[in-house]
């Protein structure tokens, strides 16, 4: 992959606003990609690319990446940014809403990464429990969301989007089957295991 024209992808979007994975949060997750070597990773909201393309160092010899984004600039720059770093042939994206999209896919995946509307993370994770291997990972950025999710503080605007990511975070921690952890990184980053 070349890290030349990854750097350029990721100064770029900082500098257009464009919100991609935070440095702290893409070690974590890295490392986690380091340990399984997965053969498929799901990605929902590629935004640019970013993260996907940092994630194809990780796969396993002819694993691949399916990352879905609804808004179609984005899509073409993502493309244009695999294509310029090299790694087309490991990254597929899905141009529409993940509401629609998730329930026709049916492969298994041993990484999910959520990363898209916040107040759609309770419905990303039951499509998610079904799309996950077994001892597969799911792993779920911004869940803190500014604090604003761990807080009883419920006046501001964004009330619908934290109650969804307080469903989210309580059912995936109940959940039997998987064992929750919930890291400060980033805005928060909830990593889910599956047990068998
Ligand atoms: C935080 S960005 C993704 C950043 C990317 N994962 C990275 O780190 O480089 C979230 C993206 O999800 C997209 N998105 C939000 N809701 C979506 C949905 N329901 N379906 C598909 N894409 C969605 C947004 O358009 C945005 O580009």
């Amino acid at each position: 992959m070349n890290k030349i024209e990854l750097e350029k992808i990721k100064e770029h979007a900082l500098k257009e606003h464009i919100p991609i994975i935070m440095d702290d949060t893409l070690e974590v997750v890295n490392k986690i990609l380091k340990e399984i070597r997965p053969k498929r990773i799901l990605e929902i909201g590629t935004a640019v690319g970013y993260s996907s393309i940092c994630f194809t160092e990780f796969l396993c010899e002819n694993g691949v990446i399916d990352t879905i984004e609804r808004e179609e600039e984005r899509v073409l720059e993502a493309k244009a940014n695999i294509k310029n770093t090299g790694v087309e042939e490991k990254v597929n994206i899905y141009l529409g809403d993940a509401v629609e999209i998730l329930p026709t896919l049916n492969n298994k995946y041993d990484v999910i990464f959520i990363d898209a509307a916040k107040g759609k993370y309770p419905f990303f994770l039951e499509q998610a429990i079904r799309l996950i291997n077994c001892k597969g990972v799911i792993i779920a950025d911004n869940v803190l969301y500014k604090g604003y999710v761990m807080s009883d503080y419920n006046k501001h605007k964004q009330r619908t989007a934290v109650r969804n990511l307080r469903e989210f975070l309580k059912e995936i921690q109940e959940n039997p089957d998987f064992e929750t952890e919930i890291l400060e990184v980033g805005d928060g980053l909830s990593i889910s295991k599956k047990r068998y």
